[in-house]
Formats: C-alpha cells, structure tokens, sequence
C-alpha cells in the first residue's frame, strides 16, 4: 500500500475555520430559526469594486477575440500588473522594490504555505502566539516540527507570546532563529507595529542571517501614517525579507483570488555547501514549475485597483470595514468587555468575559445572540482567553450583532 505523508497526523483534529463552520452548521441544523451572523472568518462581503468589474468584463471580451485572446500568462503575473504595484505599493512609499521581484499568485495564504519549498527543513522557526495557524499547520505538513501537546504548541517551534502586556509585539529574542513569520497589521490581534518594532526585527534578522516572512494582507487597513506599511520601508529589509500581499481584503477578492509575493534579489540563504544562494532565482523556478499564473481574467482585475477610480473605490471600501471595526469597539466597550485592535486592522480582538474560555465563549454567543466570532484559542495557546471578532460584514449585520450582544451581556 502506498504510504502518506505522516507529518499530517501529527495536525490538530481540523483547521480552525472548517471546526467553526462544522459547529455553525450543526447549530444551524437543529436551530433553523436562529438568524446567524457571521463574525468569524475575515471573508469580505461588501460587491468587487465597480473599477475590478468593468475591467474583468472587458478581460472577458477580449478572451473572446483570436486577436486579444490570452492563453497561458507568465508564472511570474503580467509585467503591467507588477509594473502598476511596484510604483504605487512600493515605489512610492519609498521602497527600492523592482517589478521583476513581485510574484502574481493567487493567495498569500498559498504563498505562505509554498514559501516552504525553497527553505530547508532545518531551520529554526518562530511564530508569535497567538498566530495566523497557516503558518504553523504548513510548518507541521512539512515535517519542521515534533508532535503537539495538550495546548497544541509543537516540539520544535519558537513561540514568541504576545499580549497586551507587549502591545501584541513579539520581544525580539535572545535566541538565533532562522525563520520568522510577522503579520502585521495582525491577525488575529488586529495590532499593529510601529518602525522602531519592525527595525529592530530587520536589524536581528541581518545580524543572525535569519529571513523575515512578513504577511502584510492587511496593511491597506492602517490608519495610523507613522506606521510602515511595508517592511522594505525599513533600512536592510532588502536583504532579509519576503513580504506577502492580498488583493482579498483591500480590494474584496477572497473569492477571485489574486495576492503577490515579494522576493528582493538580494535576499540569499545557504546551500548545504555552504555557499549563498539567492531565494529569488528559486522562487521564480519553483513558481515556474509548479504554477501556471492567476488568469489574464482576474490579473486585469487587480491591474485596475490602481486605476483613479480603483483607488477610491478600494478606499470607499477599506473605510466602510473600518467603520464597522469602530461600531465594534465602541459598543463592545459599552458592555464592559476589554477590546484590542480594530484601529487599524479589520479585527477586533476581545478579552472573554467571567474567566471563559475563547470555546464556551463562541458557545455562549452562538446559542444566545446567534453571532459567529473566531475563539483565540485556536490561534495558539496564548490565544485562550480572548475572542476574534472580524469586521467584514454588512453594516446591518454588524449593528444587529452588537445590539444582541451588548444586551446579553450588560443585563
Ligand atoms: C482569517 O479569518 O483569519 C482569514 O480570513 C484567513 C485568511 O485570510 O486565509
């Protein structure tokens, strides 16, 4: 018989998102009445910005021409894509990152997982707790790990707590890791980073030849101008940095999928020689062989968030989900709980009430306000205790959750 990959035994039960649809779903079922919103998976709600249709509408005609049809694109995206995000993500914040170091892709949650490929697997990890659990689980299929425990932290990983009492920023530690994964702004503590945090982190990863995988998914939610949006905003990013972006939350394409990856030339690790070799040139072969492209479809899709009216669309929409996060503090204040995040991140991150745990808290608001959030716990150990409540939603859905929630809980 054929063998499996092994390490997929030592994953908990189920990824944290299909364990809150299977408890949802089997609420649902046996209360067909209830009127569940859902505040748990950051999915966007609100329609693709009129800019990203028209343009997609118009790719679509133009796969309808033998003159204009595009078959297979490049692996790497189409250069006008990556010339448009250049300029205006990097560029023009003042990044020194070239078009040809930008890799089209079709989700920052796969890139982070396939990042994997080009990294040996004998490297120290670290990842902050509470964690985006893709960067763990993908870490674990990988075989980079030992077995978990009871509060799911696995042999072999470097866990760097994080708590209100570090404003959800990992101490920098004293320790040589090889690898660390940085979200910021976070999921799912909605915090943010400021330079002198991030600096710091660029200054440990070149003293040590460590590499930085910075998820930068939400940073089109910062509101704050001294904060970085981009880690190549800080001084030697460039040579020990990759950073991941999303199309999925700024621009509402979780379900057209387009994302980017950025692997500076100058970015090496080591050969098992010794030698230094540059993750660029393996990046570009591993997306060679193993991916075709987003489609031209989609790719002109994303082209036209750069576009005047792409810009202000995106902002109309940034802003609308931001003003949900600010209805979310505000009334969850109101009932007494404590919140984090939410400022400049699309989460709000709330501290359970009458010593909960992060699971019988969703229990509690499932079964008496119908309202889905995401239990902390399931974002790491350091996690317990706390409670994720996303903003993407519909403004009704989010004034009816928070009306049923302040009346549970300030009664
Ligand atoms: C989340 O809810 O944490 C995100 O939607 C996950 C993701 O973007 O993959």
């Amino acid at each position: 018989m054929a063998t499996i990959n092994n390490h997929y035994l030592k994953l908990k039960a189920g990824y944290l998102f299909p364990e809150i649809a299977r408890r949802v779903n089997a609420f649902a079922a046996a209360n067909p009445d209830a009127a569940i919103i859902k505040l748990g998976i950051g999915d966007v709600t609100e329609p693709l910005p009129e800019a990203c249709r028209t343009a997609m509408i118009q790719a679509v005609h133009d796969m309808g021409d033998r003159s204009t049809f595009h078959g297979y694109g490049p692996e790497q995206g189409y250069l006008w894509l990556r010339e448009k995000i250049a300029a205006q993500d990097f560029q023009a914040r003042g990044c020194d990152i070239d078009a040809s170091e930008i890799f089209i892709s079709d989700g920052s949650k796969c890139d982070c997982g396939n990042i994997l490929d080009i990294l040996g697997s004998d490297n120290t990890i670290a990842v902050t707790d509470p964690v985006y659990p893709v960067y763990v689980d993908t870490n674990v299929m990988a075989g980079h790990t030992g077995p978990s425990n009871d509060q799911g932290e696995y042999d072999g990983l470097v866990y760097l707590p994080i708590s209100a009492d570090n404003n959800f920023t990992a101490e920098i530690p004293e320790q040589a890791v090889d690898l660390i994964y940085l979200c910021f702004p976070n999921n799912p503590t909605g915090a943010v980073a400021s330079r002198e945090h991030l600096q710091a982190w660029v200054n440990y990863a070149n003293a040590h030849g460590s590499i930085l995988l910075f998820d930068a998914a939400y940073e089109a939610f910062i509101t704050d101008p001294t904060i970085p949006h981009s880690i190549y905003e800080l001084e030697g990013a460039r040579t020990c940095a990759i950073e991941f972006r999303s199309f999925s939350k700024n621009a509402g394409f979780t379900g057209t999928r387009c994302a980017l990856t950025v692997v500076p030339k100058t970015l090496k690790g080591k050969a098992a020689d010794g030698s230094e070799v540059d993750l660029h040139s393996l990046w570009n072969r591993r997306q060679s062989t193993k991916f075709n492209g987003v489609s031209y479809i989609v790719q002109r899709g994303a082209e036209a968030v750069y576009s005047e009216a792409g810009q202000s669309q995106i902002q109309a929409l940034i802003s609308f989900y931001m003003e949900n996060a600010t209805i979310i503090r505000d009334q969850l204040t109101q009932a007494g709980l404590s919140v984090y995040g939410g400022v400049n991140a699309p989460y709000v991150w709330v501290k359970t009430p009458h010593g909960l745990t992060s699971w019988d808290f969703f229990d509690k608001l499932l079964s008496q306000c119908h309202v889905v959030g995401t239990p902390g716990s399931g974002f790491g150990a350091a996690g317990e205790g706390y409670f994720r409540i996303s903003a993407f939603n519909s403004r009704d859905n989010v004034n009816e959750a928070m009306a049923r929630i302040t009346a549970t809980f300030q009664g």
